[in-house]
């Protein structure tokens, strides 16, 4: 395909991806416009009538033990104890990490809580953490460990168990892994286990068909099976795509039926791993799942790399803006096409503060694709819209980014702040979007 985004993908290092998407009429989820007046009429807030299901909803599938989250929201006990936290947490919108505003696609696994729910929470804190009646109150949900897509077609694991040290900063290692595939290999998804919940933040599957990893994964046994660090961002060059990613919380999403991402025999796995430590020495040896469509689809789906690398993000300036314009060719090879979007994934680095995405079709109508507020470098996820965006060739994909380049940003990376542009260290920064589409040729 000839995106003009393409020809940047090749100085950009391809990210994760996952699975699906969709494009919906343009329904809005409403926002409250008055939660403060709503929650006038409500006497007493108590744990029992109003909090339990917005934490049981929204907060304990990863807040329980056994997750990865710092401590469990399940149960009275709990709520009160970190009820002052949760307050913050969720006014300022770290939490739940979901950071794409309601708008005009509506995404799988919508997170987000609404103005009403965060005056609640905060409310509650502020006015004794009433419990209420104990017989009324909603119990956390049950989860059921295991695959939410089924049996994997594919089940790959690290090569070795990995061991993480008690305390530090946060380390990103890159293990090789080659599927047992003969044949021209049509991937529908991922999904992954993380081996442990303690420390494993987030995982990304990119491939690799030139052995570049397996060059960096020599190690001491030169057996091409060890492990290998890199900066969070990216994995030592450039890979050829990605096949998914995963994040506390979330699942992978199948692509439809009629589309994959075509795997080649001999193309390997670069399973990334984000790992926090946790205070003691722990071991890991996470699994992916990779689900496969048994007949060559009618969509080959490729990742897309949509960036501005032009950024110059000046030091000691905040709410510093960036706008680029990317048009999606109204024809290839001489033919008419059309667009189809699976999902969507924005990227920056440590500065970066919003992101959002626009299409502007060729009617000069608009539609926001994702707008993404309170960026945070630790939570990237995938967002897969409920029903794939289709778009007309010639529509133009607007990309809107916001950074804070001053010592007022909590993760300013630099003392004193200096002129950042893109690249790949977690320093330097980035503007962008990756896509999962597929071209689809006018009838
Ligand atoms: C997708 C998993 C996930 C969900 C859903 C989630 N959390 Fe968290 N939460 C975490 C993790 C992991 C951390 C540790 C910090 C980090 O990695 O960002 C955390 C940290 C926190 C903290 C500490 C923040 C700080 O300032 O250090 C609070 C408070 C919190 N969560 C509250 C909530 C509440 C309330 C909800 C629901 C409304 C929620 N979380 C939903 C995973 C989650």
């Amino acid at each position: 395909m000839n995106l003009t985004a393409k020809l940047i993908s090749t100085i950009v290092p391809s990210l994760g991806i996952l699975t699906i998407a969709t494009l919906n009429s343009p329904t809005t989820l409403q926002q409250d416009p008055q939660p403060a007046a709503k929650l006038a009429s409500i006497r007493v807030i108590t744990y029992a009538d109003n909090v339990a299901e917005i934490l049981n909803n929204n907060c304990v599938k990863c807040h329980r033990e056994g997750q990865n989250a710092p401590f469990s929201l399940e149960g009275y006990a709990n709520a009160k104890r970190y009820s002052n936290m949760i307050a913050v947490a969720t006014s300022k919108r770290i939490m739940p990490p979901w950071k794409a505003q309601p708008g005009d696609v509506e995404f799988r696994d919508d997170a987000h809580l609404t103005d009403e729910q965060i005056a609640m929470l905060e409310a509650w804190a502020n006015s004794g953490t009433l419990r209420g009646e104990k017989d009324k109150e909603p119990k956390p949900p049950k989860f059921v460990d295991g695959w939410a897509n089924g049996k994997p077609d594919l089940l790959l694991k690290m090569p070795y168990t990995h061991e993480i040290s008690a305390e530090g900063e946060d380390e990103y290692w890159n293990f090789v892994i080659t599927p047992d595939i003969t044949e021209p290999t049509w991937v529908s998804g991922t999904d992954v286990i993380p081996g442990n919940k303690n420390i494993v933040h987030h995982v990304i599957a990119y491939t690799d068909s030139k052995g570049r990893g397996r060059k960096l994964a020599q190690g001491e046994k030169g057996d091409g099976k060890s492990g290998y660090r890199s900066s969070g961002g990216g994995v030592g060059f450039n890979p050829d795509g990605a096949l998914g990613g995963w994040a506390p919380g979330a699942h992978g999403h199948l692509l439809p039926k009629d589309a994959g991402i075509l795997l080649e025999p001999g193309t390997d796995i670069i399973l990334q791993v984000h790992y926090n430590k946790s205070g003691k020495v722990e071991t890991d040896q996470t699994q992916l799942a990779v689900y496969l469509n048994k007949a060559k689809p009618e969509h080959n789906v490729s990742l897309e790399f949509l960036a501005n690398p032009f950024i110059r993000i000046q030091p000691n300036k905040a709410d510093q803006h960036f706008k680029f314009d990317m048009p999606l060719p109204a024809t290839q090879q001489g033919k008419k096409v059309n667009y189809r979007i699976y999902n969507l994934m924005p990227h920056m680095h440590l500065l970066g503060q919003s992101m959002k995405a626009t299409a502007i079709l060729p009617d000069k109508s608009q539609k926001v694709l994702i707008d993404l507020k309170n960026w945070d470098f630790n939570w990237q996820l995938i967002y897969t819209p409920i029903k794939p965006v289709d778009l007309p060739g010639g529509t133009i994909i607007r990309l809107e980014a916001i950074y804070d380049n001053t010592v007022d940003n909590p993760f300013q990376p630099h003392d004193p702040p200096k002129l950042t542009t893109w690249g790949e260290e977690t320093t330097d920064e980035m503007m962008l979007l990756v896509s999962a589409l597929t071209v689809i040729p006018q009838e």
